[in-house]
């Protein structure tokens, strides 16, 4: 089948090099040329695990193309994938306007019959908008028919999960146009669920927002463990076996981040409002995982009374591990507090400082070598449970700076490793390894 995808950030081209994968010829669409370019060269414009590989042999099997002219890359489309940002408001809603540019694009380009898929996470109703939207500007005669197919792939894993994912979710209001889109999904031998257009829409939402649920509910079980004396991690395990539950988002951190979870849930709390349900429950989940990314600025400052000349250690500043990604990131919370309180900071990540820089105001240092964040620092922050940093010698830390003194916002140590190296220790939702214990 003849495709054309709108739109070439993560979802949009992982979906893009997925759907030639599988045998589609597909023509990436974006507005910007420098960005094409460096695509049409077989460079992906993300970082992402296996990407590169596919990309590379489908674009040497013809099946994958890329385009910043709109008029070339729809002409030949059967099937459209709009895969366009749909960024937070300053109200908490998502902002349309990209979907919009595309459903106008697509109307003036479109020289046949097509289905239009929304691919990216846009509220309730939306879909219906858009079809009235490529309807009001197409050419007479031409029919389009809408379909929404939300993405439930997760940075760092995105060829992973679209190739072994749980479920694959169609909404349309016409079986023909449901059954077009189940061929062409057909070959991923998922589980199809085929469903109406409002109830798909509703499907990303509920699931990420639940997702985040998990979250903010075992952070919070992690701070009652604290003041118990109980530990998170026995804790999760324990509620995991029970399958009602499962053992998966249960892992208590420094709070979730990324371009889905923060904007997602804020945008249904809106969702809700704007239908007057007070969507207490997620506004709540909202501000437990506020509260926890600078949890540890606390316990920081407990232990310090005052930062002014100390050297910390950030390590890791993308939201997650095998991600350049920052959106959101619990980094670009606990940087700016630590500046603000006058410590003198040096980050590590390994591939997410360029993007940091972009983001990040104040004047740090930056390295993507682990010793030489370590050296000589007072204390240790961990943002990023990147598997360098989980995998370390503890001893490096006792080597390496003036005082082996860890806050771990992601419990990547054992506390009996911890013990047995003699660090100063503090984690989440976990008792900690204090000075007072060390001697
Ligand atoms: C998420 C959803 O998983 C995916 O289905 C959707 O399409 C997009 O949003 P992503 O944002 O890429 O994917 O990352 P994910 O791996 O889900 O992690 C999100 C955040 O939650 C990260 O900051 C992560 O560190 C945090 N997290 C995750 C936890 O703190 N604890 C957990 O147990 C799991």
């Amino acid at each position: 089948m003849n495709i054309s995808v709108i739109g070439t950030g993560y979802v949009g081209l992982v979906t893009g090099v997925a759907l030639s994968e599988i045998g589609h010829t597909v023509t990436c669409i974006d507005m910007d040329p420098v960005k094409v370019e460096t695509l049409n060269k077989g460079i992906p414009t993300i970082y992402e695990p296996g990407l590169e590989e596919l990309m590379k042999q489908n674009m040497a099997s013809r099946r994958l193309s890329f385009t910043a002219e709109h008029s070339k890359g729809l002409s030949h489309a059967e099937v459209v994938y709009i895969a366009v940002g749909t960024p937070q408001r300053a109200d908490g809603s998502a902002n349309l306007d990209y979907v919009e540019a595309a459903a106008k694009d697509i109307a003036r380009n479109i020289t046949q019959n097509v289905i239009v898929v929304i691919k990216s996470t846009v509220p309730v109703g939306t879909n219906f908008h858009i079809l009235n939207v490529i309807r009001a500007h197409t050419h007479d005669g031409i029919q389009v028919h809408i379909a929404s197919n939300p993405e439930f792939l997760r940075e760092g894993s995105a060829i992973k999960d679209t190739f072994h994912g749980d479920r694959i979710i169609i909404g349309a209001e016409d079986t023909e146009t449901a059954n077009v889109l189940e061929e062409i999904n057909a070959p991923f031998k998922m589980p199809i669920i085929k469903t109406d257009i409002s109830s798909a829409e509703m499907i990303k939402y509920a699931s990420n927002a639940f997702l985040a649920t998990k979250i903010s509910f075992i952070n919070e079980i992690a701070n009652i463990c604290e003041s118990l004396g109980a530990n998170v991690e026995e804790v999760a395990k324990g509620m995991g076996f029970d399958h009602r539950i499962g053992p998966d988002f249960l892992k208590a951190g420094i709070g979730y981040g990324g371009s889905c979870f923060p904007k997602d849930t804020n945008a249904l709390v809106q969702l809700a409002g704007n239908n007057h349900h007070d969507f207490n429950l997620l506004k709540s989940v909202i501000e437990v995982n506020n509260n926890q990314q600078t949890l540890l600025i606390d316990k920081i400052m407990s232990r310090f009374g005052k930062l002014e000349g100390k050297r910390v250690a950030v390590l890791g500043l993308a939201f997650k591990p095998h991600t350049d990604d920052l959106r959101e990131s619990p980094a670009l919370v606990m940087i700016p507090k630590l500046a603000e309180l006058g410590a003198e900071i040096i980050a590590y990540d390994p591939i997410a400082i360029i993007n940091a820089k972009k983001q990040i105001k104040e004047k740090i240092a930056y390295t993507e070598d682990l010793s030489t964040a370590l050296q000589n620092a007072d204390f240790t922050v961990i943002i990023t449970d990147w598997p360098e940093v989980k995998n370390i010698d503890l001893l490096t830390f006792t080597k390496l700076m003036n005082d082996p003194v860890v806050f771990d916002g992601r419990n990547c140590f054992g506390l009996d490793a911890v013990k047995q190296a003699n660090l100063e220790y503090y984690s989440i939702g976990r008792p900690d390894q204090t000075s007072e214990l060390i001697s």
